[in-house]
């Protein structure tokens, strides 16, 4: 890992583990172009990629034609308003309403370690693990300087990118775009994979060519949405999950996003993420500054899993923090498809006694507990327990559920607010909505405006007194509807366009000091099952609830597409009843507990009402959770065989650093009549390492499972699963 400035090329090279950056700096005003992003190159000089030598397009040469060089020089942070009519990374309009911004290079500065964002979720790093420069580019009309930073770490194939902008004239300005990165690559024919889906069918792959024009995905929803997901792969067209060039894109920021591709005239494409410019604008007085969100690249010569490593070791290296970040997670059993709203401290205990008993960790009360909550129409904001469903309070629940051996957590959706509520009927002004309109409810509720300090204080201070009033070890964060009919009683006309991300940085604030005033706690935050499953929100808890549809095939694709980016450390994943409350379908229990063992497992039913067969086999998942925990969540995770594909089966496994151990799952999706065992080609293996599979006596080298596989047999039945233990003989 290293950053170089070479003088007499005027590049900048970043060199990761097995891949570099490049950016030049050309011409004598000092453009700033991307050259190159791609494998590890030696010390060569690769800045003729940028093209500024073809035609009579140079500036230093022909000043005239100024714009033909703006309309095809790969530009590493484009503006807007000057001729370079592809799409821009930052519009900023002057004082006098103009929009025309030209950043040119004025100084750079590379050191060890990285600086936080302020305000914001950021990867981290020390001296001895992390490399950054900053590029400070200027506009000398507009007087505004914009620090380009870019961090690469040791041992990981990613670049994180952000933008700083500061307003250093004595007049405001006025953002009204500004992307996170961008980067202008030659297209070789990609394709592009979003994620897509919907409530309980978040995160589908889709995969599709690269075409002329814009393409991409954007939320405006003020979170990133079931339906959207601010990442976005290019690849070559031929590439697969083990081999090929792929280049991923992913932002570290949980409200509106835009990531799009743009494919050009010259065949060039240029791919950029950052906050959605739609409905954002921010005013920017002199000597302030705006701080845009992180930005992930990653490259990859090794196909898709490639892809995935580089994500999944930034992210449990350099972006979840606190002490569960290495830690197994206790197995947990939440109330919510057990009782819903429909449950008291005796029906909790009964559920506690008897989990107690399998060997589950923690009882999660979920929604329900507080106010007037009888169903979801009314009592959030109220956070005070509901002595008829909890007589004797938090503390008695809290301290009985302890009294055998269990931890205990708490469900809150702190950003909330239900027109039949206490505080609404208090400060009906601290809901988000438009004066003299009636705002859109959804589950009948509102928004509170996290943008307003005094609204964020009193959430705290609420929920921080129910945290203190009891041994809770766990919080579950929800988010139940998303942000419309923007409006907030707190900000000036001219700043209503800085709301959505106002919002943003008031519930980051919020989360940090949670995490910090209480960090025994183990967060997971969910959004109505997985809208807010992203990489800001992974800053602040290691766990994220990944769907509301726990059934298990269902499952398969939702956490198929959620591992392409997200470590299986974060999934939040449980075994729930059937049949399934969500699609109605049946699975077996062993398979329930096979597909949440890939996440971070844990039970979602009333263990006391359900089947006694599945009852007795929980001691048994207990047990291979334990097994398999700590493989699970620090190996290297492979799709061997997607369902999503095929339509018959399914195939994932992890495999441990250092090679000596590997955990395969084979989910039978459909039974087939009179079919041969399948072949299935392991991978990540040390090819000369022998090993063996649990339950066999002969040896097998690494590289006979990975070329010659090994068989598995056709197992009787739909939704069936297999677990393959392989251990270095
Ligand atoms: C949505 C979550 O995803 C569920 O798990 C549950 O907590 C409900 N909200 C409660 O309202």
């Amino acid at each position: 890992m290293a950053i170089r400035y070479n003088e007499s090329s005027r590049s900048f090279q970043l060199d990761t583990k097995a891949a570099s950056y490049v950016i030049g700096v050309v011409d004598a005003e000092g453009f700033v172009g991307h050259a190159y992003f791609g494998k590890k190159l030696g010390e060569d000089d690769v800045t003729y990629l940028m093209r500024t030598g073809e035609g009579p397009y140079t500036p230093e040469t022909n000043a005239r034609d100024r714009l033909s060089f703006l309309d095809s020089f790969p530009m590493e942070y484009p503006t807007g308003g000057i001729g370079d009519f592809r799409e821009s990374a930052i519009v900023v309009r002057s004082s006098g309403g103009h929009r025309a911004l030209q950043l040119t290079l004025d100084s750079y500065e590379i050191f060890k370690g990285k600086k936080p964002l302020e305000g914001l979720p950021a990867t981290w790093g020390s001296e001895e693990d992390t490399e950054t420069l900053e590029l400070v580019l200027t506009d000398k009309v507009l007087k505004v300087k914009a620090i380009l930073s870019y961090s690469i770490f040791e041992g990981i194939d990613a670049v994180v990118r952000s933008v700083k902008l500061i307003n250093e004239s004595d007049a405001p300005v006025f953002i009204d775009r500004i992307m996170s990165a961008s980067m202008d690559m030659d297209n070789r024919d990609y394709d592009k994979i979003l994620l897509t889906g919907s409530w309980a069918r978040e995160r589908r792959i889709d995969r599709t060519p690269v075409n002329y024009g814009i393409q991409g995905m954007s939320s405006l929803r003020g979170e990133e949405g079931h339906q959207t997901h601010p990442f976005m792969a290019l690849l070559d067209r031929t590439a697969t999950e083990d081999a090929g060039d792929v280049y991923g894109v992913n932002l570290v920021y949980s409200g509106n996003f835009l990531t799009l591709a743009d494919r050009g005239q010259f065949d060039t494409v240029r791919v950029m993420t950052g906050i959605n410019p739609e409905g954002f604008c921010w005013k920017l007085n002199p000597g302030e500054c705006f701080q845009a969100p992180e930005a992930v690249l990653v490259y990859s010569a090794e196909g898709l899993n490639g892809m995935s490593h580089a994500f999944h070791d930034l992210y449990r290296e350099h972006l979840i923090r606190g002490q569960y970040r290495d830690r197994k997670r206790p197995i947990l059993i939440n109330n919510w498809e057990a009782t819903y709203f429909n449950f008291n401290t005796e029906k909790l205990l009964d559920i506690a006694r008897q989990a107690s008993k399998l060997g589950i960790e923690m009882l999660v009360m979920d929604d329900g507990w507080f106010g007037n909550r009888f169903d979801d129409n009314r009592a959030l904001g109220d956070w005070f327990v509901n002595e008829e469903k909890l007589p004797g309070g938090l503390k008695y629940l809290v301290d009985e559920v302890n009294k055998l051996g269990m931890k205990f957590g708490i469900w809150v959706e702190p950003e909330m607010i239900s027109p039949d509520s206490e505080l609404y009927r208090a400060h009906p002004d601290w809901a988000i909505q438009v004066p003299g309109r009636t705002a859109g409810l959804a589950r009948n509720q509102l928004v509170l405006d996290m943008s307003r300090r005094e609204v964020q204080d009193h959430v705290f201070d609420m929920i921080a007194g129910v945290l203190r009033s009891a041994n809770i070890e766990y919080v579950k964060w929800d988010m139940n509807r998303p942000l419309s009919d923007l409006g907030s009683y707190s900000l000036s006309a001219e700043r209503q366009g800085e709301l959505y991300h106002r919002y943003v940085l008031g519930m980051y604030r919020l989360q940090e000091r949670l995490t910090s005033e209480f960090p025994h706690i183990l967060l997971e935050n969910c959004s109505g099952g997985g809208a807010r499953f992203d990489a800001g929100m992974l800053y602040y808890s290691p766990q994220i609830w990944c769907s509301d549809d726990t059934d298990a095939i269902e499952r398969l694709a939702i956490q198929e597409g959620t591992a392409l980016i997200y470590p299986l450390s974060a999934m939040g994943a449980h075994v729930s009843d059937c049949p399934n409350h969500t699609v109605g379908r049946t699975t077996p229990f062993e398979t329930r507990g096979y597909v949440a063992l890939a996440g971070t497992f844990g039970y979602e039913l009333d263990v006391t009402k359900i089947p006694e067969a599945d009852r007795n086999m929980i001691p048994e998942q207990v047990a291979m959770y334990h097994k398999y925990n700590d493989l699970v969540r620090t190996g290297d995770y492979y799709r061997v065989a997607s369902y999503q594909q095929n339509h018959m089966y399914d195939c994932w496994m992890v495999v441990k650093k250092d090679r000596s151990e590997a955990l395969v799952t084979f989910i039978q999706v459909m039974g087939r009549a009179n079919a041969h065992s399948r072949r299935i080609l392991l991978k990540g293996l040390c090819p000369d390492k022998t090993y063996r599979i649990e339950g066999e006596e002969r040896t097998y080298l690494g590289s006979t499972l990975m070329q010659a596989g090994v068989l598995v047999g056709n197992l009787w039945g739909d939704f069936k699963g297999k677990l393959i233990h392989i251990v270095e003989a």
